[in-house]
């Protein structure tokens, strides 16, 4: 068994690149850990200086407390399974599981009883001999996976694996991945550029974006208290909701809504700002229905709904505000879609449970929410300004 560290690693291409910058974490034995973020941010690179397939421009990588960097790939005990995996066409699924242990030389007997072993786990004992063209994508994937654990390795990575699976499978494979896990308790860094698999997988996740670790904490830490603006905007679907807030007074002033409120406590400024940037997820929107729904940490505003997406259980409702008040804001935003000008929509998704909520098209509703639930950040770094 074997815990993984990472230590201010650093990757720059020959051409200048640089793909990976100062990333340090550390995966404890047995954790399943996960790493997301868009794509290009550097997560397959990480992956292949990790396994040993790409050096390290600088920056320790450890297992067990000893550094691996000069190690070859084959002195490593970690498994890959490839962004694009390809099994070999020819083979069949027998020889395709136990071609690791052939290359590794492990004797012929053990072959076997590894192979059967690997493939009772994943459930491909009655397809070990039929080739992968007549396999479903989803039992080629437990192929893939297969050749993977056959070695028995010490660190288990996986680079997208699901991403060319349709959403049931994909589910469906999520599921079995943690079950896999459950019962192997190998060291797993599995990586995603899928915010929904990384929340429902992991013990632990880590943001990428542009190379550079943005967070790393528990699916509800980065979800409750994202430490940015990148990080806001990246986990929760719809995304969170963001408008620019002036500050008067001690005020902050809502101008698409025609509000101000106190700034809520906790806040930390470490310099004075004018406008902060607001964060609302869609969840935390209420409709009220009568005055007695308002209570002092409620902030209200009548707003037409433009449209309406029903999801069964929930409604998403979308309601555009006119701009009156949008600073230049710095380069950040532009994660996060913020690049508006004075005059423009801005359009606001509230979700509201479809059960007791009946809003359609063209209607005025008073929408409600609590200033314990917004999010500030700091227009010029994005960094979030609530402790
Ligand atoms: N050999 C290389 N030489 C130069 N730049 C490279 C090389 N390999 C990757 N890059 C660049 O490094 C960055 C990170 O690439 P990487 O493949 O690690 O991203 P990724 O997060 O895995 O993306 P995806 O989700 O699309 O798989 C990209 O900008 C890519 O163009
Ligand atoms: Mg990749």
């Amino acid at each position: 068994m074997a815990s993984v560290e990472l230590d201010k690693v650093t990757k720059q291409f020959s051409d200048g690149t640089v793909a990976i910058k100062d990333a340090s974490f550390t995966i404890a034995d047995g954790e399943f850990f996960i790493l997301v973020g868009p794509s290009g941010c550097g997560k397959s690179t990480l992956l292949h200086m990790i396994v040993g397939l790409e050096e390290t421009s600088s920056g320790e990588i450890r297992v067990n407390g000893q550094m691996i960097n000069h190690l070859d790939p084959k002195d490593r005990n970690m498994a890959l399974v490839f962004q694009s995996y390809a099994l070999y066409p020819h083979m069949s699924v027998r020889e395709n599981i136990a071609f690791p242990l052939i290359m590794a030389k492990v004797s012929k007997p053990e072959i076997i009883r590894r192979v059967e072993e690997t493939a009772a786990i994943l459930e491909l004992s009655l397809l070990l001999d039929s080739k992968p063209r007549i396999l479903s994508g989803g039992q080629r994937q437990r192929v893939a996976i297969g050749r993977a654990i056959v070695r028995n390795p010490e660190v288990f990575l996986l680079d997208e694996p699901l991403s060319n699976l349709d959403a049931r499978l994909r589910n469906q494979m999520r599921i079995e991945l943690a079950r896999l896990h459950k019962r192997l308790g190998t060291t797993t860094l599995y990586v995603t550029h899928d915010q929904t698999e990384a929340m429902t997988l992991g013990d632990r996740l880590a943001i990428l974006n542009k190379g550079v670790i943005q967070q790393i904490g528990t699916p509800f830490e980065l979800y409750q208290q994202p430490c940015n603006l990148f990080v806001a905007g990246f986990m929760g679907s719809p995304a969170m909701n963001f408008f620019p807030a002036r500050i008067k007074d001690d005020q902050l002033c809502f101008e698409p809504l025609g509000l101000q409120t106190a700034i809520p406590g906790h806040t930390d400024f470490s310099k004075p700002l004018d406008y902060v940037i607001v964060g609302i997820r869609p969840e935390d929107f209420y409709v009220l229905s009568n005055e007695n729904d308002r209570s002092e940490q409620l902030i209200a505003f009548d707003a037409q709904v433009d449209r309406v997406e029903w999801l069964g259980a929930e409604l998403l409702v979308y309601i555009r505000l006119k701009i009156d008040f949008w600073p230049d804001m710095s380069i950040l935003v532009r994660d996060v879609g913020l690049e508006k000008k004075q005059g423009d929509m801005l359009e606001v998704i509230a979700r509201l449970d479809a059960t007791s909520t009946i809003v359609k098209k063209g209607d005025t509703v008073t929408l409600g929410f609590n200033i314990d639930k917004l999010h500030l950040f700091d227009p010029n770094t994005g960094d979030r300004l609530i402790t």
